[in-house]
Order: structure tokens, then sequence, then C-alpha cells
């Protein structure tokens, strides 16, 4: 294993992996298309060739952890042979991104094989306003998840996308929500992505309205940040943890570590609009790093710019 570093001392830890582009949820932010995108094997990775590719990047990299995205990652046929490869691999922490819908059936097994951490997608707190962000009825089915996976022994944390005139009505009622249930909740800043590329204005909250909103309500302290969070965290009063990820209104490029790899076999140093890089295609040891170089100088010096992808492209 060599040193990949930039001139800040920046370098590649955690890999997020997007399984696939397809959804079974059509959100707001995420697309303007209310249409499900079904899954398509043709132009993907076999899970053989993908495993082969995390473990060159382990080899190289020597990763603290693995992020599966998608798209969203319960519609990947073989999510649990990959979970159980990366295990095998040697990738100690195995988290997911998921919008919690197929989660209830599933996350047993995929804790017996390896999986320790989730984050589902959590926008409304009640059927209404989540029919109005996902596009779909399907509250319930997500709730009966969130409390699966707290059953199965995972460590779960909710994302709130929270967005001006769509679900900003939302913010006490998710707080509540997770608050009830001693789970952690981030809300997230709208980010640049896809169809909002030129939008994001129209619906930006930023961390500063979220705390006001909080604020009428409950007394919290800031807890100190840790090294390449995307996440601030708040504690109140009476111990409950909250977080928000500000990447508009106070971005954390500084430290960031994440490196993508979706299931073409590019790679990408950053979330911001960058050219795809096909570390699948790399024939040397040298090559792989050369690539891994270029990756990482496609890393934003202060803040997210923006992307024509969205995250059912990316993954977050
Ligand atoms: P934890 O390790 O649990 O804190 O997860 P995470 O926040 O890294 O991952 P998650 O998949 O929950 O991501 C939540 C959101 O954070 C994404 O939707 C993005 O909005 C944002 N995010 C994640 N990674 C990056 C990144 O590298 N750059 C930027 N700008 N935003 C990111
Ligand atoms: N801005 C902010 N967050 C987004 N997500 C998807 N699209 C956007 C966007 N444009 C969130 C999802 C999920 C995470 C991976 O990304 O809600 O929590
Ligand atoms: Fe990292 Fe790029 Fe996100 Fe900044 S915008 S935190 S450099 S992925």
């Amino acid at each position: 294993m060599i040193m990949i570093s930039d001139h800040s001392g920046r370098t590649f830890k955690n890999l997020r992996i997007s399984l696939l582009s397809a959804c079974n949820f059509a959100c707001v932010y995420c697309t303007d298309d209310n249409a499900a995108l079904p899954f398509s094997k043709t132009d993907g990775l076999s899970i053989s060739n993908l495993l082969n590719q995390v473990s060159k990047l382990h080899h190289h990299l020597n990763l603290n952890s693995v992020r599966l995205t998608g798209g969203e990652p319960l519609l990947y046929p073989d999510l649990g042979e990959l979970i159980k490869g990366l295990s095998t691999i040697g990738i100690k922490e195995i988290k997911m991104t998921s919008n919690g819908f197929l989660l209830e059936k599933q996350v047993q097994k995929l804790a017996a094989l390896g999986l320790k951490e989730i984050n589902i997608s959590l926008d409304a707190a009640t059927e209404a306003a989540f029919f109005k962000m996902t596009r779909r009825d399907k509250f319930e089915n997500v709730k009966q998840g969130i409390d699966a996976a707290l059953k199965a022994g995972l460590k779960v944390k909710l994302n709130a996308v929270i967005m001006k005139g769509k679900n900003d009505d939302q913010i006490m009622p998710l707080f509540n929500f997770a608050r009830e249930r001693n789970i952690i909740i981030r809300f997230l800043e709208v980010m640049r992505m896809g169809h909002l590329h030129q939008h994001q204005d129209d619906y930006l909250i930023t961390q500063q309205d979220i705390l006001d909103k909080i604020g009428m309500y409950h007394q919290f302290l800031p807890l100190p940040r840790k090294p390449s969070a995307t996440a601030n965290y708040w504690e109140t009063k009476d111990g409950f943890t909250f977080g928000i990820i500000a990447n508009s209104s106070q971005p954390f490029c500084q430290d960031c570590d994440r490196l993508r790899l979706d299931h073409k076999g590019n790679i990408y140093g950053c979330l911001s609009e960058n050219e795809p890089i096909e570390i699948s295609k790399a024939v040397s040891d040298n090559d792989f790093e050369q690539y891994l170089r270029n990756a990482l100088s496609q890393k934003q010096a202060v803040k997210f710019t923006g992307s024509k992808l969205s995250m059912l492209n990316i993954g977050g």
C-alpha cells in the first residue's frame, strides 16, 4: 500500500458504491419524473468483478468503510452475496443508505451477513406529506423497515432532505418521530443535483433555518465535529442527538475522504460534476494508482459545486 494524498492531506478512506441506478420511489429532489426506474442488469459489472475492484481499492487504500447506495440498494439482486463478499475481503464497516421500503423483509439476513449500519431516508412524518415527497404511499412500510432495522441490531440514522414549500413543515414532526424512537436524525440542505441543477436556491432551507425552528422548542449545544464527517451534530438538554448536513451553507470538503464507485466500474473522486474514471480498465498497479490520483484531484477545494447527475446515478 502506498499513501495517495493531495496537497491538503486528503486521501480516500470511505468507499461508496452505487450498485444500480434503479429506484422504486420517485422523490421530488431526485427526479422530476413520476415513474419508478426498474432494475436492468445489462450494463453493470458482474458481482465477482465488482468485488475484485473493491478488493483492489482496499489493497491500495486500506479502506475504513464501504457504504452501499444506489438508486435503491435493496433492489440489487445479489445484495446478500455482495455483503458476504465484502466481509471476506476484509471490509470491517459495511453500511448502507436506503429508502427503507424493502427493508423489513431483508434486514435480518443482511445484518447476519455483516451489514452494520443503515441510513434511511425519511422526508416526512405523515402519510400525506410522505406521498408529496416520494410520490409513493409507502410511509407505513418505511416505518416498519426502520423498526425491523433497529430490531436486527443495526445502527440506524434517518436522513431528511428539507425543501422550501415542499416539506419544511415536517422539521418538527420528523424531529419528534426520531426523538420518540431515540434515533439520530440528520436534516439535509437540498443539493444542486440532477433536475435541481439550476433550481436549488428556489428550495433551499439552510442549517440556520433548521436550527431556528428546533430552537423554538428545545435548547441544544453543538457536539465536536468528527474528521471527514458530512454532518454537524447537536445534543438537546435531555440528551437527544440530531444533525444537519449543510452542503451549501457550511460545506465540508476540507477533509473529505470519500471515493465513489459505480456499478459500471467508474470511480469519482467527488460528488461535484466530474468525468467518470474507468478503474476497471486499469491493467497494472501503476495504472490503478494513477487513476486514484486523478480521482483525488477531482475533489473540490471548498464546496460542492453541483452535478447534472442525480443521486439516482451516484448515490450521494
Ligand atoms: P455517515 O457516515 O453515517 O455520517 O453517512 P454519510 O452522511 O456519509 O452518508 P449518507 O449516505 O447518509 O449521505 C447523506 C448525505 O450526505 C448525502 O445525501 C449527501 O447529501 C451528503 N454527502 C455524502 N457524502 C458527501 C460528499 O462526499 N460530498 C458532499 N458534498 N455531500 C455528501
Ligand atoms: N439534495 C440533498 N439530498 C439528496 N438526496 C438525494 N438527492 C438529494 C439532493 N438533491 C439524499 C437522499 C438520501 C441521500 C443518499 O441523498 O434523501 O438520504
Ligand atoms: Fe468531498 Fe466533493 Fe463532496 Fe466536497 S463536494 S465533500 S470534495 S465529494
